[in-house]
């Protein structure tokens, strides 16, 4: 009752309170940002000191003057206090970081780093381009989305032939495609270079395939040869080293008549099958080679003459062989890859396993 009759009285209590709290209420703060919200508490526009020298208009006024050099007082109290408060929080912070124990940058991480994997289709065209380098061979790259005429019709594919049907291939702008396999380079080679010739060419193709061993884009290397004289024991040799320095020692080679428009003749070849392989390296027979104890893994054959004038190389003076193999394949013979979809999911669970 007493305070509102006498407002300076109520001032200087509540001045004497706030003398005897603010310091300790600075020290309680632990960070610099708690330290400045307190302050703010006291000092700032809505503030417990701005508050009580609002109440000063109502003192009377022989003691306002007083009172009111009370309230000055205090308020430059207040800010010492801050100010050394904060000075001696961010003492208190440096020393900490000095005593800390020294951050180490060589020490190794906690959390281990999971590590990469080579894809097995990156392994399988390593493998194989490195075999035919040792054999002789250049490496030859090309584009993937190429031209009919070097992907079908100067390899000797007729108009009507149904790998150039809008069901198997992909089309882009006018005879335009993604390439639907690599023999595209042949045409590529022969054309801007002389013979004699011998190169492989890894690439992406595509086709409208879709199961359990075909995907619409999938992998090839060519392997191609131009020389005087070349014949099919030529192209025999150079399979049988393939197959031995891929797939181990005295690995069975066969070729089977089949037809390509860009060869003559051509073949399937077909390795002894890796799966029922038996230690005296014979095989039994199992379901993945049907039972036969081979397994196709390419096609193959001799420069069809038709494709040499295509590219206007003399058939008289020139011959040579072609093959091409998809990488899928034998990466899942390699490997005993069920479905040619696990390679493409990059499914970390199973590329750790290569
Ligand atoms: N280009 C053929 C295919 O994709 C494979 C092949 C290449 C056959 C070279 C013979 C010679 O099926």
């Amino acid at each position: 009752m007493g305070a509102e009759t006498d407002p300076t009285a109520t001032i200087d209590n509540e001045l004497s309170a706030l003398r005897e709290a603010f310091l300790p209420r600075f020290r309680a703060a632990t960070t610099e940002q708690t330290l400045r919200d307190e302050n703010a508490k006291i000092l700032g526009k809505k503030g417990e000191l701005t508050r009580i020298l609002a109440m000063l208009g109502k003192a009377p006024p022989e003691g306002r003057k007083a009172i009111g050099a009370k309230v000055n007082a205090l308020k430059q109290e207040v800010e010492a206090g801050f100010e050394t408060c904060l000075r001696d929080l961010r003492k208190a912070g440096r020393e900490a970081d000095l005593s800390a124990p020294p951050f180490d940058l060589t020490l190794p991480g906690r959390v281990p780093v999971a590590l990469g994997h080579k894809h097995p289709i990156s392994i399988v065209r390593e493998e194989v381009v490195a075999v035919f380098r040792q054999l002789g061979f250049a490496v030859h790259d090309g584009p993937d989305v190429e031209h009919e005429a070097n992907n079908f019709t100067k390899l000797g594919f007729p108009p009507d032939h149904p790998a150039t049907d809008m069901q198997d291939s992909f089309w882009t702008k006018s005879n335009h495609l993604l390439r639907t396999h690599t023999s595209n380079i042949q045409i590529r080679a022969m054309t801007t270079l002389k013979p004699p010739m011998a190169f492989i060419a890894p690439g992406t193709v595509y086709r409208r395939d879709d199961d359990a061993t075909h995907s619409p884009m999938f992998h090839q290397i060519e392997a191609f040869l131009i020389d005087r004289k070349v014949t099919l024991a030529h192209l025999k040799g150079v399979l049988a080293e393939f197959a031995e320095r891929l797939f181990g020692p005295n690995t069975p080679v066969r070729l089977r008549p089949s037809y390509f428009p860009f060869v003559e003749p051509g073949a399937e070849v077909d390795i002894g099958c890796v799966f029922c392989k038996q230690s005296d390296g014979t095989r039994a027979g199992c379901s993945l080679c049907k039972h036969t104890g081979y397994i196709e893994v390419l096609g193959c054959g001799m420069i069809h003459p038709v494709v040499l004038e295509n590219c206007n190389i003399d058939p008289d003076e020139w011959s040579g062989f072609a093959l091409g193999m998809g990488l899928e394949r034998i990466a899942m013979l390699r490997y005993g890859i069920p479905n040619i979809k696990l390679m493409f999911d990059n499914d970390p669970r199973f590329l750790a396993q290569f």
